[in-house]
């Protein structure tokens, strides 16, 4: 169990105006502080930008924000002194200072046309209750975890892959991230370099994560779609994994609706069932995505 990840109630008052708000239309915000309840102000704290539709963030974190690794809330900007969010996945893991998060931008997008030019010290608007359905909680016991994404759908697997308990719980950690190009592989070198090499998490992940990144429109060493790479056996095979057994194995989806829909389709007919905190299964899906 993730005890250190459970949802603790939140504070009253939590509602903090800080004095750069004007950056990103807080001085309006601030004014009108009930539109906020529920809301943290945060600061930023970096900025990447790994492509010009993919960038990420982190933030300042208030210490009555908790959440369990794997869990979205809901992220934005204060405009006309009202919330404008959406619904991010934490990509840092709950043990972490700063919370992270990793976004697209679209440019007429009403949310992330305007998140894409965040700067260092803005401020932004996080939810105060995660919640979602990519916990270890809504999952049955199991041999080897698999964590399949798409784009943007990746970030809530950068928390899960960093929590111990999902090393404790399973024998393989299979990450599988899927993009059209080889450069919105976001985290690819912190994956294959940085993260085996932690000083902590350095052991489980050299023993346990197997990451099998794949692009879809331009050459690479693992090319075509997670579903067909699944379908075909050629995902386990390349990885030397037994094949996928909704007996043994359990599933975490996360990504566009069309991919969503396509892989619960294809566990259903793998006889997998859907998983849920109160009900645990052999996968779970996350429905909470940013599209704009
Ligand atoms: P493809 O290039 O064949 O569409 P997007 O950026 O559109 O969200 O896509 C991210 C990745 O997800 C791409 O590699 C894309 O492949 C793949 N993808 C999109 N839809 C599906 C689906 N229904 N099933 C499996 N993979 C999908």
């Amino acid at each position: 169990m993730p005890g250190a990840a459970r949802n603790a109630p939140k504070l009253p008052g939590q509602l903090k105006c800080h004095p750069s708000g004007e950056q990103s239309g807080m001085a309006e915000a601030c004014l009108h502080g009930a539109f906020m309840k529920g809301y943290d102000e945060e600061k930023v704290l970096s900025v990447h930008h790994w492509t010009e539709r993919l960038f990420s963030f982190r933030t300042t974190r208030s210490p009555s924000f908790r959440f369990d690794n794997g869990q979205f809330t809901m992220i934005g900007l204060a405009v006309n002194g009202k919330p404008l969010v959406r619904a991010y996945s934490v990509a840092s893991p709950n043990y972490e200072e700063h919370l992270e998060f990793l976004s697209i931008k679209v440019p007429e997008g009403p949310l992330t046309s305007k998140l894409q030019n965040m700067q260092v010290g803005d401020t932004v608007l996080i939810g105060q209750k995660p919640t979602g359905t990519l916990v270890l909680d809504a999952l049955l016991p199991g041999r080897n975890l698999y964590l399949l994404g798409t784009g943007t759908g990746l970030a809530p697997y950068m928390s899960l892959v960093r929590d111990p308990d999902v090393y404790a719980r399973f024998e393989k950690v299979v990450l599988v991230h899927g993009c059209r190009f080889v450069k919105e592989l976001a985290y690819h070198d912190y994956l294959t370099k940085e993260l085996p090499n932690d000083e902590f998490l350095g052991e489980d992940v050299r023993a346990k994560l197997l990451y099998y990144p794949t692009v879809t429109r331009e050459p690479y060493e693992n090319t075509g779609r997670i579903t067909t790479a699944i379908t075909s056996g050629d995902l386990t095979k390349k990885l030397g994994l037994p094949a996928i057994d909704p007996a043994q194995d359990r599933v975490m989806i996360c990504g566009s609706p069309a991919f969503l829909e396509d892989v619960k389709t294809l566990m259903l007919s793998m006889s997998f069932d859907e998983g849920a905190t109160n009900k645990p299964g052999s996968f779970v899906i996350e429905k909470a995505f940013v599209q704009r």
